[in-house]
């Protein structure tokens, strides 16, 4: 299903069947950079489809990198991508400005990579992108060496002056798995040792992708440390399915009385699925099954179905990890239950104001939903009755809304629906085949 910019979302009565969600998107983009700097080719199976980890891929092209997304046979993984290692600090001064789209991850890891070569690198991004905070990565940067440029208030386009760098020894004010990950990439390629030391502990597959490209990695709690000068070897990966674009399909499952959803090749690292626990909590019955472990990542299925709905309370220590599934997480309180959220200023610099965007939006529907500074509370008793939303350029946002819209007493216009396209393209078909029974349907 192509989709347009205004996507309708008709009720559900229940969502059932099995899924398979693209390929994860943030472990997509830390395989695509890792290859780039690594000696020989990397393949890359289930490579996430989605413009965000398409900008990655264009960036290290500008790079001088080969990328291809081609495939030798024809019943090979069309989204199979093949990338020539550079070697360590071996990219190539870009022609130009590079274009990390709607991509913060790609920026702000992107610039880890270019700060330890010899030349000048610009980065822009989207209007969104262009709003997004990068002193968090400059700071770091700069103290090893490094010289960064951007807007006032630290806003995008981003220079980079890169130099040979040294290790540093880093604790971040707030939880960051980008900002983690900028600095281990610039370590990589540093003189000496560099640690982070991390205040809550945030996604780990940084770590993972480098132990698994051959590289030697420390862990003590939430302390990380690696030496720089390690080279990496290219070789084979597979992606796991995105367990935050599986999040929304859990969540219709949890909401919808009936409801009985399975995902399959599903990434189940402890770092990203701590949204189980929550939904456990709310009272769905979620079964998860580790498979295999692919490249260091945890991957299996998951069967949610729906089951009592209770209050649910997030508290600022769960938000490092469920902060993707939180526009979707709020939804529930829409169902039954209420649902309050602390700690999570965070959301206000995401691709949109998460809290702001999400309270209207789901007002907007007829929710009892209140905004605060941190955070927001969606107080269960409202029906929602439908109407129009607009998701604000976010993708998390409109795949909320659509969750939300499945439970109203009427259709729901979702304008901007196309956001989707950075994370899961297909997602409205997806959701479409879900939503069973004769009054569902998603009209594109
Ligand atoms: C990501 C880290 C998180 C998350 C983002 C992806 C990553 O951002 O919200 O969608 O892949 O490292 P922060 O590092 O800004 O918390």
């Amino acid at each position: 299903m192509q989709v347009t910019d205004r996507v309708i979302v008709s009720p559900a009565r229940t969502v059932s069947g099995v899924l398979r969600v693209p390929g994860d998107k943030s472990i997509s983009h830390r395989y695509a950079l890792l290859a780039a700097i690594a000696d020989g080719q990397t393949t890359i199976a289930n490579y996430a489809p989605g413009a965000d980890c398409a900008s990655t891929l264009a960036c290290i092209a500008g790079l001088g990198t080969i990328v291809s997304r081609t495939s030798p046979s024809h019943d090979a993984d069309p989204r199979l991508v093949t990338i020539e290692g550079r070697g360590l600090r071996g990219l190539a001064a870009p022609p130009g400005p590079l274009d990390c789209g709607n991509s913060g991850s790609t920026m702000r890891m992107l610039a880890g990579v270019v700060a330890a070569h010899p030349f000048v690198s610009t980065m822009f991004g989207d209007a969104s992108l262009s709003r997004r905070p990068m002193r968090r990565i400059m700071g770091p940067l700069a103290q090893m060496g490094a010289t960064l440029t951007a807007l006032p208030g630290d806003r995008p386009p981003l220079t980079v002056h890169g130099a040979a760098l040294t290790g540093i020894r880093f604790a971040p004010d707030t939880p960051s798995a980008q900002v983690k990950s900028a600095v281990l990439l610039a370590g990589l390629q540093a003189e000496g040792e560099t640690t982070v030391i991390e205040p809550a502990s945030t996604r780990d597959h940084t770590e993972r992708a480098l132990t698994a490209f051959g590289a030697t990695v420390g862990l003590s709690g939430r302390t990380i440390s690696l030496s720089g000068g390690q080279r990496l070897t290219g070789r084979p990966l597979v992606v796991p399915g995105d367990i935050s674009s599986a999040a929304f399909m859990a969540v219709a499952a949890a909401a919808l009385p009936g409801s009985d959803v399975s995902i399959v090749h599903v990434g189940l690292n402890p770092s990203r699925s701590a949204l189980l626990d929550v939904l456990r909590r709310f009272g769905a019955d979620v079964e998860a099954t580790v498979d295999d472990v692919l490249n260091g990542e945890p991957i299996g299925r998951l069967r949610i179905r729906h089951g009592v709905m209770r209050d649910l309370v997030i508290t600022p220590d769960e938000v490092p990890e469920v902060i993707d599934e939180l526009p979707v997480l709020a939804t529930l309180g829409t169902y039954g239950g209420s649902v309050t959220v602390s700690g999570a200023g965070e959301l206000r610099v995401k691709e949109s104001d998460r809290i702001a965007e999400l309270v209207a939006g789901l007002r907007a529907m007829g929710a009892d939903a209140e905004e605060r500074p941190d955070g927001f509370q969606i107080r269960a008793g409202a029906r929602l009755r439908g109407g129009t939303v607009h998701a604000r350029h976010d993708h998390r946002l409109a795949m909320a809304f659509a969750v939300a819209a499945l439970g109203a007493s009427g259709g729901t216009v979702i304008e901007g629906a196309d956001a989707v396209a950075v994370s899961y393209p297909g997602f409205f078909a997806d959701l479409d085949r879900l939503a069973q029974g004769r009054d569902a349907g998603i009209r594109a």
